[in-house]
């Protein structure tokens, strides 16, 4: 399977896939990383580990989120793209473009799914007062942050923590996660059944 990574910055689960998927027997090669942002430090990275790397960015769009969609998808069929991974890709997609791609793309959100939708999740969980935290792969579905989950990883708040902290702590496990996340769909193990569930045996 042919997996295109889509960021907006850093690019850490990026690099955590590419890294997963240099492994021979890893069911799928990242072929792909796409940015929106012309700025983000994750194409450097993707460039250096030698993966093909775009830029369409959302600017010139302005509010016409469908065209810029239309290049985007242009974009990864032209590179014969099987999956799609958000990873850090900050822009919200329209039901257009999710339909177009629905079972073949999954999102990384750091949160336990369904608490903590959204913005700021680490800040929002210490707020909430929460003991255990942590990070979702999931299938994207139009609804934001509502697609069915393949693989969650819980961590433990510990009383001194701040934003920065716990956000470090669950990275460690989205960088676990995703890859494992990937090679579950990649391989056919896990599908998003038409029911809208998780169909598969998705072994963490
Ligand atoms: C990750 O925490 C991801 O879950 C969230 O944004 C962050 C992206 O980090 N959606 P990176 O770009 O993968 O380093």
């Amino acid at each position: 399977k042919r997996v295109a990574v889509l960021i907006s910055g850093r690019g850490s689960n990026m690099t955590a896939l590419i890294a997963a998927a240099a492994d021979p027997a890893f069911p799928a090669t990242i072929a792909l990383v796409v940015s929106n942002r012309p700025d983000a430090a994750g194409l450097a990275a993707a460039a250096e580990a030698g993966i093909a790397t775009a830029v369409v960015d959302h600017k010139p769009f302005g509010k016409d989120r469908e065209a810029f969609e239309r290049v985007l998808d242009e974009t990864l069929r032209a590179a014969d793209i099987d999956i799609v991974c958000l990873a850090g890709f900050m822009r919200v997609l329209t039901p257009w473009f999710v339909e177009r791609w629905t079972g073949r793309m999954l999102n990384i959100h750091p949160s336990l799914l369904p608490a903590f939708r959204g913005l700021d999740t680490h800040a929002r969980a210490l707020a909430e007062g929460v003991r255990l935290h942590g990070c979702t792969v999931h299938f994207v579905v139009p609804e934001l942050d509502a697609g069915p989950a393949v693989i969650q990883a819980a961590v433990p708040v510990m009383p001194d923590d701040t934003p920065e902290s716990l956000a470090a702590r669950v990275l460690t496990q989205e960088h676990r996660i995703y890859p494992a996340a990937l090679a579950l769909v990649a391989s056919g193990a896990v599908t998003l059944g038409a029911d809208g569930r998780i169909a598969g045996l998705p072994q963490a």
